[in-house]
């Protein structure tokens, strides 16, 4: 069998293969609720026949969206439109994973097409955003955030606590806790954006704290049998990555101690100055490292975008998941069309009768 389509297990969770679709921010939410555009999305990547279809960053409070768009958690309404979401994925063979995220300092923005740039707080539909410190990520997104009091810690503790539960009651087997991309929890761990003197900040053991807390507090409330899982941003490519990876990598083992199954590797985001060698799979060694050094099944995502590349991260076991992300936007049957082009003996495993019938009749080079 071919390495990316063999299946993944992971405590009760059984994906049907080792492709994923990567959470992606739809930015289409009206008070953090779902409709039809997020229906149709996660129910197409799933019918694609992807193992693990990742809900978008999904807020955990409404001052922690990226944007007034973002989807929410925060209350018990937004379950029902979640949970439709769910089994949707789930009525097509995938996996129904969900990110729960703090957007910390980078809250408060226009939808990337509307400028990407921080709405004011003074401004319609901004709001104040928070952070570990009161410093700004600079560039597009100028707005300096409030340094968060220890209140104002256990508040947003307890908001992704009660994400986790909602998260369960919807009906999702994976959970992902954001700790990436520059938003809240990463931002906790990196200098560029950490300057606090108290026990949350300076060592790396300060600045991983709040991430283990919180870590710490979701497991109490996510099933022991489902994988709860993390986004981490471990290296930041602004000239001081040996530290920042291998600070990172020891603060997987203490995410792994307390009960994290699962990493899908990124990148820090945590500086307008980094110098990221974009290309095809480059986090994929990283990856790798992480998977060796911290002993976790690992992802990553990042221009992992064809087949051959997506299998051969899986055959040289640098990753246990490959993250699919653009791919699948511009074809949402991406991993039916990988089956093909991998000669996988009967690609119809991925993807349902009423269309793999047709499709079984054309070449890959004829696939649209
Ligand atoms: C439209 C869009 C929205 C995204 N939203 C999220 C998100 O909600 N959470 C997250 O962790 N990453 C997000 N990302 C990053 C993706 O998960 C993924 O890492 C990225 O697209 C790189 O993978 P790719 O090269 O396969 O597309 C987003 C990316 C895109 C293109």
């Amino acid at each position: 069998m071919t390495a990316l389509f063999e299946q993944f297990s992971l405590k009760d969770v059984t994906l049907r293969n080792r492709i994923a679709v990567p959470p992606m921010c739809q930015y289409s939410a009206e008070d953090g609720f779902t409709n039809q555009w997020h229906e149709a999305n996660y129910q197409s990547f799933a019918r694609g026949g992807a193992g693990l279809v990742i809900v978008e960053a999904t807020a955990v409070s409404p001052e922690g969206r990226i944007t007034p768009n973002c989807l929410g958690i925060w209350k018990n309404e937004h379950v029902s439109g979640l949970k439709n979401i769910a089994e949707r994925i789930k009525s097509q063979g995938a996996v129904a994973g969900i990110q729960i995220a703090h957007a910390g300092r980078k809250a408060s923005a226009n939808r990337p097409w509307e400028g990407d740039d921080h709405i004011q707080p003074s401004e319609e539909n901004g709001w104040q955003p928070i952070g570990p410190s009161a410093k700004a990520f600079g560039a597009h997104l100028p707005v300096t955030p409030t340094e968060m009091t220890k209140a104002d810690i256990e508040r947003v503790k307890a908001d992704f606590v009660k994400g986790a539960e909602r998260a369960l009651e919807a009906g999702y087997e994976w959970l992902e806790l954001h700790f990436a991309h520059g938003y809240l929890a990463q931002s906790f761990f990196s200098k560029h954006a950490n300057k606090r003197t108290d026990e949350y900040g300076g060592d790396a053991q300060g600045r991983g704290r709040f991430l283990l807390e919180t870590l710490s507090a979701v497991r109490e409330v996510w099933p022991e049998n489902l994988p709860l899982t993390v986004r981490f941003g471990v290296i930041e490519y602004d000239g001081e990555d040996e530290q920042t990876l291998s600070e990172s990598i020891e603060l997987i083992k203490q995410f792994k101690e307390i009960g994290a199954d699962f990493v899908s590797v990124s990148v820090g985001f945590n500086t307008p100055e980094a110098n990221i060698p974009w290309g095809p799979a480059f986090l994929a060694p990283v990856a790798k490292r992480v998977r060796d050094e911290a002993d976790i099944p690992v992802a990553t995502a990042w221009g992992v975008d064809t087949p051959e590349l997506a299998n051969e991260t899986i055959e040289n076991q640098q990753l246990d998941v490959v993250m699919v992300g653009r791919m699948h936007l511009t074809n949402p049957h991406w991993t039916y069309y990988a089956a093909k082009q991998l000669g996988v003996e009967k690609p119809s495993w991925v993807m349902p009768a009423p269309y793999a019938h047709w499709l079984e009749r054309y070449a890959p080079s004829d696939e649209r």
